[in-house]
């Protein structure tokens, strides 16, 4: 059977720099258009075609939505040519569809892959997450601890001040006593208005970015990429599933959660070596954005591989008419 196929991940990653590549390319003519669904539309039906070009037996575990919500890349759908390792796939072909309607920074494409079972299969809830950059001792900072708690152990562990740290958090009425707090600390705070997987990715680049933690509640299918990213970034996540209600719980169940109140680490979500590509839809401090010229496109994609360590950032030029 092709699912037996061991997952060759080093020929595997650049088929997959370029699904996130072309889904890039497709929202391109919809950056500032104001239009967010067409945007992710574009995006989506693009991942799709070029997934199922790949030689793979793939399945969707973090995807557009469940079966009944998204018509394409839903959870459980096969994508591939079924011709190739049975494969995992974490995807959002939009991260940041308001953030590329208003052309706003830091929109991306983003897709990871794996072997079967590698990733967790994440029900669309939200997520409480935090994370650091990597060169911390494991558990610097926990969930546990509250937000000016956990910058004071991580401006300990740098040897810094609390005023030196920058936390990036989602600007979100839920969150104002976590800003406040943080604030009291003398911390900076880089508030964004969507996008926490570069939120995130932020942290495992920090002289570059400027952000050394990130904290918050967003999407739990996020968080899942997001840890896909630290794995091959470096970086510590830490995340627990949060519920407004029993449909939310009941999403959970079926998705295979039994420990409602679980913190899960990094590599609790990702529990194999995987490769991630993103590609910049609008430009950000991590990726540039999709440039356009008469005649030409350009994009920036980040392509890497956990079980290297390697980090690509490759730029792709193409003629458009
Ligand atoms: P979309 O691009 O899919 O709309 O998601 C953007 C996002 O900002 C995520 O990065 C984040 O995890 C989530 O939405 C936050 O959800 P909410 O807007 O409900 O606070």
């Amino acid at each position: 059977m092709t699912k037996d196929i061991e997952f060759y991940d080093r020929m595997l990653s650049l088929g997959l720099a370029r699904v996130a590549e072309q889904a890039a390319l497709a929202s391109a003519t919809l950056i500032g258009r104001g239009d967010e669904k067409a945007a992710d539309q574009a995006a989506v039906n693009a991942m799709r075609e070029q997934l199922n070009l790949l030689d793979i037996a793939g399945v969707v575990v973090i995807g557009e939505g469940e079966r009944d919500e998204a018509p394409m890349l839903y959870i459980g759908e096969e994508v591939g040519t079924g011709n190739g390792p049975g494969v995992d796939i974490a995807l959002d072909p939009l991260e940041g569809t308001t953030l590329t309607a208003k052309d706003m920074p830091n929109a991306l494409t983003v897709i990871a892959m794996g072997p079967r079972g590698s990733m967790l299969h994440a029900p669309d809830v939200y997520m409480d997450k935090l994370a650091v950059g990597p060169g911390y001792p494991d558990g610097v900072v926990s969930l546990d601890m509250s937000p000016s708690e956990r910058v004071a152990a991580l401006a300990a562990a740098r040897g810094c001040k609390p005023s030196d740290i920058t936390v990036c958090i989602l600007e979100r009425p839920r969150h104002e006593a976590m800003i406040a707090d943080v604030r009291s600390t003398g911390a900076a705070i880089r508030l964004i208005t969507d996008g926490d997987v570069a939120g995130v990715m932020h942290c495992a680049e920090a002289e570059k970015t400027g952000i050394d933690m990130y904290m918050g509640t967003g999407g739990a299918p996020e968080g899942v990429l997001a840890a896909a990213a630290l794995k091959c970034m470096g970086g510590q996540i830490f995340t627990r599933l949060v519920f407004r209600n029993d449909d939310e719980r009941d999403r959970a169940t079926r998705a295979g959660v039994t420990d409602f109140d679980r913190i899960y680490t990094r590599d609790e979500m990702v529990t194999q070596d995987v490769i991630f590509a993103a590609t910049g839809v609008t430009g950000g401090n991590l990726l540039s954005g999709i440039r356009r010229e008469p005649g030409w496109v350009t994009t920036e994609t980040l392509l890497m591989r956990s079980k290297t360590g390697s980090v690509r950032r490759m730029e792709y030029r193409t003629p458009v008419s």
